[in-house]
């Protein structure tokens, strides 16, 4: 028998979930560019995140393609001196399909605790930023490797890292592919106390 709905189920929040639980990290997409108009938007969501003390430590740069070409250069250099020029080559040609990009940086604090939670809000916009995107058919992808927190990443992108570390490079576009994905049953996540 098929389960009847909960009595708090509506068509929008049916829709709300399959947002959230459809976002899906994106590594190919098509080239057709992504309205800038949209990504100013979702970014203006991002700002909304919950930020304990309203630190807004979040900073959002959108580099342009004379940036990317030198983040480009940047990749391939990083790549052939960890693994060799082929593979480097091979990494550059496919990050350069990449239609969208942003670097998200977080402000940094002297004190840990309030270092956490700004971590903390920065990523909770980082989600603002990619489910607005997705509901308007964008996906995205969140990247942490080694270019981040390479100096001369902060040169190109023109950031103190006494000032601010990157909490991400992120890339987003219309996906070409949208991979599947599974996540474990709540109930090995989830523990009710009385
Ligand atoms: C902080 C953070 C850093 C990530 N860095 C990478 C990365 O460097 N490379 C990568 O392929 N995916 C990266 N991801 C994406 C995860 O691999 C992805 O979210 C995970 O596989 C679950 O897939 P889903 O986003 O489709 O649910 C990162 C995600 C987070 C939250």
């Amino acid at each position: 028998m098929k389960k009847r709905p909960p009595s708090y189920e509506t068509q929008e929040l049916r829709e709300f979930a399959e947002v959230l639980q459809g976002r899906r990290t994106i590594s190919l997409f098509l080239q057709t560019p992504v309205p800038d108009e949209l990504v100013r938007d979702a970014l203006e969501a991002a700002t909304w995140a919950p930020n304990h003390h309203v630190t807004e430590p979040w900073r959002f740069i959108l580099p342009g393609e004379h940036t990317v070409q030198k983040i480009l250069d940047l990749c391939r250099r990083i790549t052939a001196e960890k693994k060799g020029d082929e593979l480097a080559l091979h990494k550059r040609e496919s990050w350069a399909e990449k239609p969208g990009w942003l670097v998200v940086t977080c402000e940094r604090s002297a004190d840990e605790l309030r270092q956490q939670e700004d971590y903390a809000a920065c990523c909770a916009a980082v989600q603002n930023f990619m489910l607005y995107l997705w509901r308007a058919g964008v996906g995205s992808k969140w990247t942490t490797g080694d270019i981040t927190r390479d100096p001369r990443f902060f040169d190109i992108i023109g950031v103190d890292p006494s000032q601010a570390f990157v909490v991400g490079l992120f890339w987003f576009g219309y996906p070409k592919l949208t991979p599947g994905q599974s996540r474990k049953e709540l109930s090995n996540v989830l523990r009710r106390l009385p």
